[in-house]
């Protein structure tokens, strides 16, 4: 505590006043008497006569005196001189020094009575007369219950809103992991928190691939994707990505180097909105670890099919290594999803991220979507989306994450829509589209070039499509609140 900041008392004195002249700061409506409140200050005054001075505040310009506290008291006098009651016209005042109107007008706020109480709309009118901050006095006054944050607004309509709004935004943190808007944004603190802590479990989704370096797809240009491709294709080899990472340094490209996975915040996110308590998901495109790891961590079973050999005997191992004990990989052909799975098999949830057409180039393998023309993809990516909506449970969701692709003279192939008419075609309806904010990665390197040459702009975002099968008015019966686990005890 500052001891240098001397207190000192602001009472000047105690004396008789006539209190019919007094005048008053405040305005009607102020303060309003309590329901019985008129009741009991008569029976007081007439019981007790007079134990309390009146607050007054001398304006040393004129000599007026206004009264601070005690205008009920006032009003009750005169009442009880019409009534025939012999009322002292001197009665006991007390005298507070104010340097001015608007100091005696802050003691008006403060000042409680027990009889009285202020009005939401009376304060609101004085704080705003006598340019009063509310922020000051509310820890002060004995204020009401009324709605603080409403108070706040009126007096000062920005800040309020900003203050309301992150007191919402918190709120729906808690209660959804993330504010549940259809703009889900990556680069946000919130977002790079919870993702920091998945990633404290030893998260790591690339690990099928040869190198450790994995190009973000979302912050990477195709043109990575490309050279990779055209490299396989001149020496019929997978070439490491340290070799690609080279030749794209040599050719000048411009590579984010930072490594990637799948998004585990998202991952979570659309487990937690989209799947019942503990219920099975089904990943026809499992690419990386990540969607079955975060699925057993958060007590759902994962099943996940991926053509890759390699890559789902990396995502055993990495399962087996963080005990993920209810993800499960399929190495196989999704087209061929009901060979591959039990008959029995039923999802309540099917989440995945498909290739997108031949954006990159996974394998050789027959059978692969991305080593396929544009129409044989959308013909074997729709049987898949078919086969898995087949598989799943009525009244469950289904989630794809996509980005649109540029066919080979840089027009939009309408990929995401293509993706919503396959699942319209399965009997699924259209629940929710989010679009995913991507951090920039290298993107603003490269996006004057593109936009000067062609005019396409920088693409930082894909689209979380959410459908739904059955009925929508079941979804409140099977989808209970949401429950967000602590993750950092394991970390
Ligand atoms: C977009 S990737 C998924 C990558 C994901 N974003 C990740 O890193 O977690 C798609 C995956 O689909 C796989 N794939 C391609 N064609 C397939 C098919 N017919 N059946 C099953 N998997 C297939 C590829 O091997 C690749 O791993």
């Amino acid at each position: 505590m500052d001891t240098t900041i001397a207190l000192s008392s602001r009472v000047l004195k105690t004396e008789n006043v006539n209190w019919r002249d007094f005048k008053f700061i405040q305005q009607e409506g102020f303060k309003d008497l309590e329901s019985d409140a008129a009741h009991r200050l008569k029976a007081s005054i007439l019981t007790n006569n007079f134990t309390q001075p009146f607050y007054v505040w001398e304006d040393q310009d004129n000599g007026t005196i206004f009264c601070l506290d005690g205008k009920h008291r006032t009003l009750m006098l005169e009442a009880l001189i019409k009534e025939g009651y012999n009322v002292p016209y001197f009665l006991p005042a007390t005298f507070i020094h104010c340097d001015n109107k608007k100091e005696a007008a802050k003691l008006v706020t403060i000042y409680s009575s027990i009889y009285a109480r202020v009005s939401q709309q009376g304060l609101f009118d004085f704080m705003k007369e006598y340019d009063l901050d509310f922020t000051e006095l509310r820890e002060q006054m004995d204020l009401p219950e009324f709605d603080m944050l409403e108070m706040m607004e009126l007096l000062n309509p920005t800040d309020a809103a900003a203050t309301q709004a992150a007191e919402a935004r918190a709120n729906l943190q808690e209660r959804f992991i993330i504010p549940p808007f259809s703009i889900l944004d990556t680069r946000q603190g919130y977002w790079f928190d919870r993702k920091r802590k998945w990633i404290s479990l030893g998260l790591e989704s690339d690990e099928g691939r040869p190198e450790e370096l994995f190009m973000a797809r979302s912050g990477q240009s195709s043109g990575i994707y490309n050279l990779r491709n055209r490299m396989r294709e001149a020496t019929g080899q997978d070439p490491s990505w340290d070799e690609i990472l080279k030749e794209a340094k040599k050719r000048g490209m411009h590579v984010y180097t930072g490594t990637s996975i799948f998004d585990p915040v998202l991952t979570e996110v659309v487990y937690s909105w989209f799947n019942i308590p503990g219920g099975q998901i089904l990943d026809p495109f499992a690419g990386g670890s990540v969607r079955g790891i975060v699925a057993s961590e958060l007590g759902y079973k994962y099943t996940g099919i991926d053509i890759r050999l390699e890559q789902v005997e990396a995502n055993i191992q990495q399962g087996k290594l963080l005990k993920a004990e209810r993800a499960n990989w399929i190495t196989g052909d999704s087209s061929q999803m009901n060979d591959l799975l039990p008959e029995s098999f039923q999802a309540d949830l099917v989440f995945t991220c498909p290739p997108y057409a031949d954006l990159e180039v996974y394998s050789d393998l027959d059978g692969d979507l991305s080593t396929m023309d544009y129409d044989k993809f959308l013909k074997v990516y729709r049987e898949i989306i078919s086969q898995a909506c087949g598989r799943l449970r009525e009244d469950r969701f289904a989630c794809f994450v996509v980005g649109d692709i540029r066919d080979e003279t840089g027009i939009y192939r309408n990929f995401v829509s293509q993706t919503i008419e396959a699942f319209s075609d399965a009997g699924l309806v259209l629940y929710n589209e989010i679009i995913l904010i991507n951090v920039a990665g290298s993107l603003p390197v490269r996006v004057g070039r593109q936009m000067a040459n062609s005019r396409k702009v920088g693409k930082m975002h894909q689209n979380v499509l959410v459908f739904y099968k059955g009925d929508p008015k079941k979804i409140k019966e099977n989808y209970p609140e949401i429950e967000i686990k602590d993750i950092s005890e394991n970390a």
